[in-house]
């Protein structure tokens, strides 16, 4: 039984398009996993729901990942892992883990003056889940959170870069940069297609933390502590989506997957 459980696939899930920059190092430090993804297109963005909504979904989607026979779940979502995770991960008896502590312990160990920013969903910002995370680690440290809520529906669009993109990018990062940040977390998956832009406006002093690699690197530990990681991947990887697949089929072409997109109505599940 236990044999069988390693070849089972990996859940990931996000609102859109964000959880696939978790994805790409999924398949740097875990190439012999298998991934099924789950972007819940039909109601993106979650940045501006309320907790009893994320948690609903959230339940929804480990119901789904329940039947698609999944060994471990990344909740590959900020908002999500900072709201829905701590009650849903309870109730589930396949292990749930989300982005916000390996993207605290990264910035922690980068940072040089303990001054630290943050971007975010207004839900995500609101928690303080990340100066929560932070402070744990690094009592003495300053967190600064700034709520992004223009971002997301944006990079939905397929927007990376130019004016539209930098006009709201420069109002959100001012607040920060003008509280010397030394370093700045990427506290939505989303974001990091903005690298570009956030790099250029943050400067050469900022250093710029994308939680998603050390997200990667923790699933890894997590799984082979569970006695979980698999010795070769057992088939293609998986997309399936609440809205339209074939958006999301574009955007996922550019990032290089190939593979056919499938939709769901999520709400048939629950944990
Ligand atoms: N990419 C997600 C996050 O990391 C959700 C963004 C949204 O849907 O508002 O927070």
């Amino acid at each position: 039984m236990e044999e069988e459980a390693k070849h089972c696939p990996i859940g990931v899930y996000d609102s859109g398009v964000g959880g696939l920059t978790v994805v790409r190092w999924l398949h740097k430090v875990l190439p012999q996993e298998r991934i099924i993804y789950f972007g819940d297109t039909a109601r993106v963005p979650y940045g501006g729901r309320p907790r009893h909504e994320l948690i609903e979904f959230s339940r929804q989607i480990m119901g789904f990942f329940r039947k698609q026979g999944v060994k471990f779940v990344i909740a590959a979502c900020n908002t999500s892992s900072a709201l829905a995770l701590p009650v849903v991960a309870q109730e589930s008896d396949v292990p749930l883990m989300g982005v916000i502590g390996a993207g605290a312990r990264e910035a922690v160990s980068v940072t040089k003056t303990k001054r630290i920013g943050v971007i975010g969903t207004q839900a995500t910002v609101a928690s303080r889940a990340y100066a929560c995370a932070v402070k744990e680690l690094e009592p003495k440290a300053s967190v600064y959170e700034q709520a992004c809520p223009e971002l997301v529906p944006l990079i939905e669009a397929g927007h990376r870069d130019g004016e539209i993109v930098e006009k709201p990018l420069k109002e959100y990062l001012q607040p920060l940069l003008e509280r010397s940040i030394d370093t700045l977390i990427l506290g939505c998956t989303h974001y990091p297609y903005l690298l570009v832009p956030i790099k250029r406006l943050a400067g050469p002093d900022v250093e710029i933390v994308d939680p998603a690699e050390a997200t990667a690197r923790e699933a890894r530990d997590r799984l082979e502590t569970l006695g979980l990681l698999s010795g070769k991947k057992a088939g293609e990887d998986l997309f399936f989506v609440s809205g339209d697949p074939e958006s999301f089929h574009t955007a996922t072409v550019q990032l290089g997957y190939t593979q056919r997109v499938e939709h769901v109505v999520i709400e048939r599940y629950t944990i």
